[in-house]
This record gives structure tokens, C-alpha cells and sequence, in this order.
């Protein structure tokens, strides 16, 4: 089994660890290359990998969308979002998924289960590519409403607008979502807002939020961020972003190779790895 991870630059990438331990776990031999794709030659490159003899490779920044040319079937969900990090070739067809947004929301559920009621309000800080795919796999989950915040409000109306209609959404600004943060039961943030350099950064404060709501930041670097350190000061509930990367991953997986992986083991490890 041979798969690969496409980017631009892609830095010291942790896919290879990870599918690394998920072949493993199915006790098969494999690669997992990385081909960092310089953006002037990127459709001649990509057209060459199309005669090549992998099952599947992923995609990072900045390609999500510019693959999406490139495939011969697009997973309706992947299509909805807009972005692509999963493909699976199967006799030379290129099958394209999106397995982030899913991937964030298995993590959050493993930690708080209860969250997935009909009751819950989820209120999402950032409207960009992750925020996307976070509200598209949220909307396909039992809960009441799903409120997108951002500095430029348009965005997060237009992921709204998009959204198959199942349940209650907003669009809103930052001082809107501090003023109706009682609303919510879980905070999810996506924002770069916090992330290494800029660790004193939050989208939001959080004066008032509800008694026993979530706070989940998909920022990992820092491990703790201002917004987490925030809701922790505050005795809430938080959940760390880093797992995303572990379960997109293992639904990608998944995907090429048909058999069901435990993201829970592979986390450990990536936790070690990462010094937490
Ligand atoms: P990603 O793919 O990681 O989601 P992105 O598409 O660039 O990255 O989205 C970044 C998100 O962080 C956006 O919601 C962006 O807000 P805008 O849509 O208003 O640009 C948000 N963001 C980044 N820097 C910000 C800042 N300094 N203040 C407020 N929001 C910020």
C-alpha cells in the first residue's frame, strides 16, 4: 500500500508518523511519501502522479481546492465544504473526500458525548476552510443550532447560506457572540486567533458563558491557548484540537484501505511525540 500527503511547504509533517502506526495496526507493510508540490508546476505534477501506482495520498495547504479539477467523483460532502483532503484511486479513478471537519467532530464526541443532543447550540469562532468543514460535519449531528461568529460577518453568512437547512443558524459578530455567549453549550474555535506567535490573541472573551458549556480551540500551538486558559479559569470543560489531525487521518485511512483503525493509541503516541 502506497499513499502520499501533496503540500506546499510542507515542514515536518506528521502524517507519516501517524499512518505509519495505522498500518501497523492492521499488521501491513506500506509508505506514506511527502511530495511537497511547488505551486508553478503543480498541474504537471499532479497530472504525472495520475499514472502512478498509489491507492490514495492526502492534501494540506494550499491545494484543498485547486485538486478538486483533478478528480473524477467528488464526495457530496467534500463538494458542499468546497475542499478536498482525502482521495482514494481505485483503478485509476480518483475519488476526492473531506475527512477534517468529520475527524474534529468524532474527537469532541469521544470527550463530550453528551453534547450531541437535540437540545445543544454549538457557537463556531472563524469562518474560513476549517470552520467550513467543522460546520458541515456538525450540521449532519444531532443538535438544535449551530451559530458561526467572525470578524467579517459575510463569511460566516455565506457557510450558513450553503448549509443543507436542518436546524437553527446565525451569522454574527465577535461582540454579538460575547453578548449571547449563555446561549451556547460548546465554543469551538478556528480562528488562527492564538496560535504561535500571536499566544496572547482570542477571538472572544468569556464572561459569560454558561455553566457547564465546552470550550474547544483546533489551535494546539500553543497546547493551551489564551482561550482555553480563559474557559479553565472559569472550571469549563475544554477540549484540544490536536486529536483532529489524529481522526482525519484514520477516516482517511479508512477510506483507502477498508478497514476500521483506533484513532485512540495513535493519539498517545502523537501526544508523546508532541511532549504534551
Ligand atoms: P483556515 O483554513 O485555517 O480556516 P483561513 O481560511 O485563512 O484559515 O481562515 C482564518 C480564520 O481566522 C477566518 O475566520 C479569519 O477571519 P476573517 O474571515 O475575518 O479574515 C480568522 N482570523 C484570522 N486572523 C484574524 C484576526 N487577526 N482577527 C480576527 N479573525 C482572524
Amino acid at each position: 500500500m502506497r499513499f502520499f500527503l501533496i503540500g506546499y511547504p510542507l515542514g515536518h509533517s506528521m502524517s507519516p508518523f501517524l499512518h505509519g502506526l495505522f498500518l501497523d495496526q492492521i499488521g501491513q507493510r506500506g509508505t506514506y511519501e511527502l511530495k511537497e508540490l511547488i505551486p508553478e508546476t503543480f498541474n504537471d505534477q499532479i497530472r504525472a502522479l495520475k499514472q502512478s501506482g498509489y491507492s490514495g495520498f492526502n492534501i494540506t495547504i494550499p491545494y484543498k481546492v485547486d485538486i478538486m479539477p483533478f478528480l473524477d467523483v467528488i464526495d457530496p460532502q467534500a463538494k458542499a465544504i468546497g475542499a478536498v483532503n482525502t482521495v482514494v484511486i481505485k483503478d485509476g479513478c480518483w475519488t476526492g473526500y473531506n475527512t477534517d471537519g468529520a475527524g474534529y467532530v468524532q474527537s469532541l464526541k469521544y470527550h463530550y458525548p453528551q453534547l450531541f443532543r437535540p437540545s445543544s447550540r454549538f457557537l463556531v469562532l472563524g469562518a474560513g476552510g476549517a470552520s467550513r468543514g467543522i460546520v458541515h460535519a456538525l450540521n449532519n449531528e444531532t443538535c438544535a443550532a449551530i451559530t458561526i461568529s467572525n470578524r467579517t460577518v459575510e463569511k460566516a453568512a455565506t457557510i450558513i447560506n450553503a448549509l443543507p437547512p436542518k436546524k437553527d443558524y446565525q451569522a454574527i459578530s465577535f461582540s454579538e457572540a460575547e453578548a449571547t455567549l449563555d446561549q451556547y453549550d460548546a465554543i469551538i474555535n478556528t480562528t488562527s486567533l492564538g496560535m504561535e506567535p500571536n499566544v496572547d490573541t482570542q477571538a472572544i472573551h468569556l464572561n459569560r458563558l454558561k455553566q457547564g458549556a465546552v470550550v474547544s480551540d483546533i489551535v494546539y500551538k500553543p497546547f493551551v491557548t489564551a482561550l482555553i486558559r480563559e474557559a479553565m479559569s472559569k472550571g469549563a470543560d475544554v477540549h484540544h484540537g490536536h486529536e483532529m489531525l489524529v481522526y482525519q487521518a484514520a477516516l482517511a485511512f479508512e477510506l483507502w484501505t477498508g478497514y476500521n483503525v483506533d484513532a485512540r493509541p495513535v493519539i498517545e503516541a502523537f501526544e508523546t511525540k508532541l511532549k504534551l
